[in-house]
This record gives structure tokens, sequence and C-alpha cells, in this order.
């Protein structure tokens, strides 16, 4: 394989408002200076895994803005090969983002030239899937898209999928995960009302039932649960001061991928990506927040 990991999936330009509290409906607050960073689930993931030592190629669409060239240099400079890196003529995507004094966030998305990676774009890209041991994708791109990812996988490579922001999966989706990962509010929208009582080793037990041969449920502070035909076993967080979650889910993705695909049990590759997922939320931003293995290992 030429590329430890393919990500498949959103760049977005985050603009960034410190609040002290979110308004309510019809108020107004004032809020710390805006801040522009690299983000977007897919670019984050391609950042947070090429910082790690993987070999990573990003396939997604940007704007011919500066947006888009914003992202385009924050891959180059994490070592990410662009090449499946799309420029399109709708406007690269942006979020709306505050971030509250607990590191919390809430994140409104307009996708613009994510919205526009479409099945034929995954079909032209061919040779990425076939160079490529692990794949991500997540759902700020078309859904159908989506489909083609799963469509396109090389036999013997591993699909990894993030379904955020969450909506309900085709089942052809949903059979491919290896592993599904969710937090807890993906994981409820996607139970809907089949959910039984408020225990994480029931969600991932129902999840599993759904299809995917794997299952990853994040739970912040708390750490992860990971669950398979072999049974669930929970795995420990990291203590660490947060300054900002942002992006923090995407590093954990792309950090198990990696290790998935370099051999780990999912427990092992879950721990090790509760840890990058740590140290991410100790800095400001996604992608300039995220660790080498270096840093990891120092944490
Ligand atoms: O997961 C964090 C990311 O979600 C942000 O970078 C933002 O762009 C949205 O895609
Ligand atoms: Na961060």
């Amino acid at each position: 394989y030429d590329y430890d990991l393919l990500v498949v999936g959103s760049a977005n330009a985050d603009l960034v408002i410190g609040v002290d509290r979110r308004p309510a409906a019809g108020e107004t607050v004032l809020g710390t200076d805006l801040a522009v960073h690299p983000g977007g689930k897919g670019a984050n993931q391609a950042v947070a895994a090429a910082r790690l030592g993987a070999r990573t190629a990003l396939l997604a669409k940007v704007g011919d803005d500066d947006h888009g060239r914003l992202l385009l240099d924050s891959q180059r400079a994490a070592g990410v090969d662009t090449v499946g890196v799309l420029v399109d003529d709708a406007p690269t995507g942006v979020a709306l983002i505050t971030v509250d004094p607990s590191g919390d966030n809430s994140i409104v998305v307009s996708p613009g030239a994510n919205g526009r990676l479409a099945p034929a774009d995954v079909r032209a890209a061919t040779s990425l899937f076939h160079a490529s041991r692990v794949v991500s994708v997540m759902l700020e791109i078309p859904l159908e898209t989506v489909a083609e990812v799963v469509r396109s996988l090389a036999p013997g490579s591993r699909l990894v999928l993030n379904p955020s922001p969450p909506r309900a999966l085709p089942r052809e989706v949903l059979d491919a995960c290896d592993p599904l990962i969710v937090n807890e509010h993906e994981a409820k929208v996607l139970l809907g009302p089949s959910r039984v009582g408020d225990r994480p080793e029931d969600w991932a037990g129902i999840l599993l039932a759904k299809g995917p041969r794997s299952v990853v449920v994040t739970l912040g502070a708390d750490g992860a649960l990971v669950a398979s035909k072999d049974g669930v076993a929970r795995v420990p967080s990291v203590a660490v001061d947060a300054v900002d979650t942002t992006g923090a889910g995407d590093a954990f993705t792309a950090a198990l991928a990696y290790r998935l695909g370099a051999g780990a049990s999912l427990a092992e590759a879950a721990a090790y990506a509760a840890r990058v997922g740590a140290a991410a939320v100790t800095k400001a931003g996604a992608q300039e927040s995220y660790p080498t293995a270096e840093e990891v290992e120092a944490l």
C-alpha cells in the first residue's frame, strides 16, 4: 500500500468565536475576536493522521478562494498527499463555531463545495482506493458519495465511518463499517426510538446488530467503549484540561484508523486514539491542535 489512510470527506474554514454562553433564540451576545482555522471533519482527519506519521491522502472538494487555499496549505504542511483535493466553482465549506469556557463547541456547517463531492469523483479516484490500507469517511459530504466509497473499497481494505452529522444510514453502508465510530449524540440519533436505557454498552450492542463489523462509542472524558463479535470493552481516557474540543473526535477517528491499519486490536487502537483526542483538546482549533507521535508518547 502507498497510503496508510485515505480520507474521503469535508474541508471547511472554521470561523470561531469564544463566548461566555451561547445566545438563546432572539438574543445577542458579545464574543471574542474572530479566529479563522482550517477545519472540516475530513481535512481534520487527514492532518491528524499525517501528524502521527501515517502516509495519508485526502479526497475532498474546496472552492477557488482564500479558504480553499488555507485548507490546501494546512494539508501540505502536515504532509498529506493532496492529489485528490479537487477545486470547484462553489465556495469552500464554512463552519460557524462558538466555543464556551468549558471548551465545548456548537457548530453550523455550510457545505459549499463539499456538497459537490460526487460519486463520479469517487469513481475517478479508483487508484487512490487501491493504494490505501484503510479508508475513512464521514457525513459532511453527500450520502450517495459515501455509498460510492463503500462500493469502491479495494479487496482487503478496511472502512472506518464516523456518521457526523448523524442521519439514518442504508444497510449497505452500515454493513461495511469496521468500525462505526459514534459519540453519545450520534449514537442516540442512529438508535432512534429503539434506544434501550442509558448504558453505552447497550447502545453498542444494538448498533452492532444493525450490521457493522465493529462499533466504537466515544464518551469524552469517560474514554470509549469498543464492541465486536468478541465482546464489549471499556477504554480509559486521559485526564486533561480542556481548552477547545473542536476536532478532537476527528483526531480520535484518524488515530484509530491508522493504528488499526498497522495491525493493532480495536481496544489497543482506541486506547491510543483516546490519548490523541485528549492531546487535541488541550489547544485551540482543530488541525493546529493535533499532536505528533512523540507528543502522544509524552502525554
Ligand atoms: O469536527 C470538527 C469540525 O466539524 C470542524 O472543524 C468543522 O469544520 C466541522 O466540520
Ligand atoms: Na483543539
